[in-house]
């Protein structure tokens, strides 16, 4: 199901350096966001991590144990190279898809990242994915998740020239071959409602892209 994401993602993360992360990104609110999830947080997983960045930028904020999950053997690649580089011990990403996040036990991480994965998967998989990062988390624990900007009607026809097809209902294959779920703030609350509380949610500027993101801070109950 996810051969193209894979092969797509390799393509990127073979071209891209990890830059210094002891520094923030500059993106206020990314940063702000990032330093509420570390709050008194010792371990994070992050799933969907691509080259970690933001999983390995949580090394600097005190937290001590970081696991990184994800598809592309190149981000990982990258990842483990900055990992063995700046000695971040107790921090390893591995490859992987969902199998990998399903044997992770239970309780064992006290903070989560979802960053551009939720939205980029197979809505059923999106699902199983929330209710593993629920299993995995403490009581109380936290959870950064960034979500693709919605579509409306108009600016979905102005970015028809970019899709496959609509699979299913606002889920669209991509020419390049990734999965784009137009995912509404509703759909995603409904989602998570049984499982975690907001705390906090809006949108982040991406000055370079020229881009919005939705970010939503959750809490487990
Ligand atoms: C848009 S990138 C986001 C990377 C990173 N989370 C960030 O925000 O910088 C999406 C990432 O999800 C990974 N990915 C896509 N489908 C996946 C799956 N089924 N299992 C694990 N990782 C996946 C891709 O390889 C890619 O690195």
């Amino acid at each position: 199901m996810y051969n193209n994401t894979e092969k797509f993602w390799d393509d990127i993360f073979e071209k891209e350096k990890l830059k210094d992360l002891s520094a923030p990104f500059g993106i206020e609110k990314l940063d702000s966001c990032i330093d509420w999830l570390c709050a008194n947080t010792g371990s994070i997983i992050d799933y969907g991590c691509g080259n970690a960045s933001m999983l390995l930028r949580c090394a600097y904020l005190n937290v001590k144990k970081g696991l990184g999950i994800d598809i592309s053997c190149q981000a990982v690649r990258t990842a483990v190279d900055y990992i063995s580089k700046k000695d971040l011990l107790g921090f390893s990403v591995i490859q992987g898809s969902l199998e990998a996040l399903k044997s992770i036990k239970d309780a064992s991480f006290e903070g989560a990242i979802l960053s551009n994965i939720i939205d980029n998967i197979l809505p059923d998989d999106a699902l199983c994915v929330l209710k593993n990062i629920y299993r995995i988390l403490t009581h109380g624990g936290r959870v950064f998740v960034k979500l693709n900007d919605f579509m409306d009607k108009e600016k979905l026809k102005e970015s028809i020239d970019f899709f496959e097809k609509e699979i299913s209902d606002n889920f669209f294959l991509e020419k390049s071959g990734l999965y784009f779920h137009n995912l509404s703030d509703e759909k995603f609350e409904r989602w998570i409602m049984e499982y975690f509380k907001v705390v906090e949610k809006g949108r982040i500027e991406f000055k370079t892209f020229d881009c919005f993101n939705r970010f939503y801070l959750l809490q487990k109950l």
